[in-house]
C-alpha cells in the first residue's frame, strides 16, 4: 500500500522547488535537480565550434537517429542549427526540421545559413519557455541536444512536447552524461539517465532505449503511447 508520505514526496518532487543558486544555476529544482542557465546566444560559436565532431561525434547521433525522407522533425533548442541543418537532408525530400528556439537572434543566425545554402525545408519556431509552438500531432521526432536540462519549466515543455508528436512518435534527450565524473561539463550540464527516466515518468510515454554510441552522451529514447 502506497503511504501518504509517497504521495507528498512525490507530488513535491514534481513541482517546482526553490533552493539556493549555483553560479550557473537557477535556484529552481525538479525532482531534487537545480535547473541550469539557458545558454546565451553570445556563446553561440561553441556549438560550431570544430573540434565538437572530435569530442562529441553528432555525425553518430544523426545515424543513430535512423530518419527517413518525409518525416516532420523539431529540432527544441536548435541553438544555430549544428543539427538541423545535417537532419534536413536526411528527411528531404518531403520531410522538414522545425528549428525552435526561444532566443531570436540564433532563430536569425539559422535563416541567414538556410537562405546562403539555399535549404528550404528547415523551418524556424520561436518558442516559449513553456511551449515549442508545434501543431498539435505532427512531429515524428522531437529532439533535444544538450537542452533539457535548462528548460525553465521541463514539465510544461514536456506536456507540450507529447501535444506535437504523433502517436507513437519519439522524443529523445541527448545529455552529457552525469554518471561519468570524466566527461568535461559543467554538473548542471550533464543528466543521469536515473535522473531523465524519474522525471519522465508520469507522461504518457514509454522509455525505449539508452543507446551507448556517443562518446559523451547519452541518447535516451522515449515513445509516445
Ligand atoms: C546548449 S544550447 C544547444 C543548442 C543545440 N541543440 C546544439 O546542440 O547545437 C541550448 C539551447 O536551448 C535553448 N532553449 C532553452 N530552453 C528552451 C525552450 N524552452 N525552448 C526552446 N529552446 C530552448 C537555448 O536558447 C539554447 O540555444
Amino acid at each position: 500500500m502506497i503511504s501518504i508520505v509517497t504521495v507528498v514526496a512525490t507530488l513535491l518532487a514534481q513541482t517546482y522547488q526553490s533552493g539556493p543558486t549555483s553560479p550557473d544555476g537557477i535556484g529552481k529544482f525538479y525532482y531534487g535537480r537545480e535547473i541550469a542557465q539557458v545558454m546565451g546566444h553570445q556563446g553561440a560559436s561553441w556549438l560550431d565550434r570544430p573540434e565538437r565532431e572530435a569530442e562529441e561525434a553528432p555525425s553518430l547521433l544523426i545515424k543513430a537517429l535512423k530518419l527517413r525522407p518525409g518525416m516532420h522533425v523539431a529540432d527544441i533548442g536548435a541553438g544555430t542549427g549544428a543539427l538541423s541543418f545535417p537532419m534536413a537532408k536526411q528527411v528531404a525530400p518531403g520531410g522538414a526540421v522545425f528549428a525552435v528556439e526561444i532566443q531570436p537572434e540564433l532563430l536569425d543566425i539559422i535563416r541567414t545559413r538556410s537562405k546562403k545554402n539555399g535549404v528550404k525545408n528547415v523551418k524556424t519556431v520561436l518558442g516559449t519557455t513553456t511551449n515549442p509552438q508545434v501543431p498539435a500531432n505532427s512531429m515524428d521526432l522531437m529532439l533535444m541536444v544538450d537542452v533539457y536540462h535548462e528548460f525553465d519549466f521541463p514539465r510544461e515543455m514536456v506536456t507540450n512536447m507529447i501535444k506535437g508528436l504523433k502517436k507513437g512518435g519519439r522524443l529523445v534527450l541527448v545529455e552529457y552524461r552525469g554518471e561519468d565524473p570524466e566527461v568535461p561539463i559543467k554538473p548542471l550540464h550533464k543528466m543521469t539517465e536515473a535522473q531523465v527516466r524519474k522525471e519522465l515518468t508520469d507522461f504518457p510515454l514509454d522509455f525505449v532505449q539508452n543507446d551507448g554510441v556517443l562518446p559523451r552522451q547519452h541518447i535516451l529514447t522515449f515513445r509516445k503511447r
